[in-house]
């Protein structure tokens, strides 16, 4: 019982985090993030928000998001910050 209490602890606690992650993106750390870890190879940000395709802004974050998480973006809080930078230019 107790063990059954704690596993949908947990389950409810990794739930919030991620959408905790989603809402409190902020696109001012995410262009810091950008100049920091991506600038090196990509020099325009708006030139990398246009190629990342998708035809609304949720598919385009969507796109994103799975792509970055492979290319240099692996932490949930920076790709969703950088994400956010991205779609504010
Ligand atoms: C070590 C160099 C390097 C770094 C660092 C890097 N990229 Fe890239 N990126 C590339 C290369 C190379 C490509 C593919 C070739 C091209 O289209 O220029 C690419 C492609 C992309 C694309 C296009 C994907 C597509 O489907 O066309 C996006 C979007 C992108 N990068 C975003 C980022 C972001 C955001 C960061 C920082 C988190 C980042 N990149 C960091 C080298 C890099």
């Amino acid at each position: 019982m107790l063990q059954r209490l704690s596993m949908t602890a947990a389950i409810l606690g990794a739930a919030l985090a991620l959408a905790q992650t989603a809402a409190g993106a902020d696109a001012q750390r995410g262009r810091g993030d950008f100049q920091s870890t991506c600038a090196g190879c990509h020099n325009s940000a708006a030139e990398v928000a246009g190629r990342a395709g998708g035809n609304s802004a949720s598919n385009k974050a969507r796109r994103l998001d799975a792509f970055l998480f492979g290319h240099y973006a692996p932490n949930d809080r920076a790709r969703a910050d950088i994400i956010a930078y991205l779609l504010s230019l």
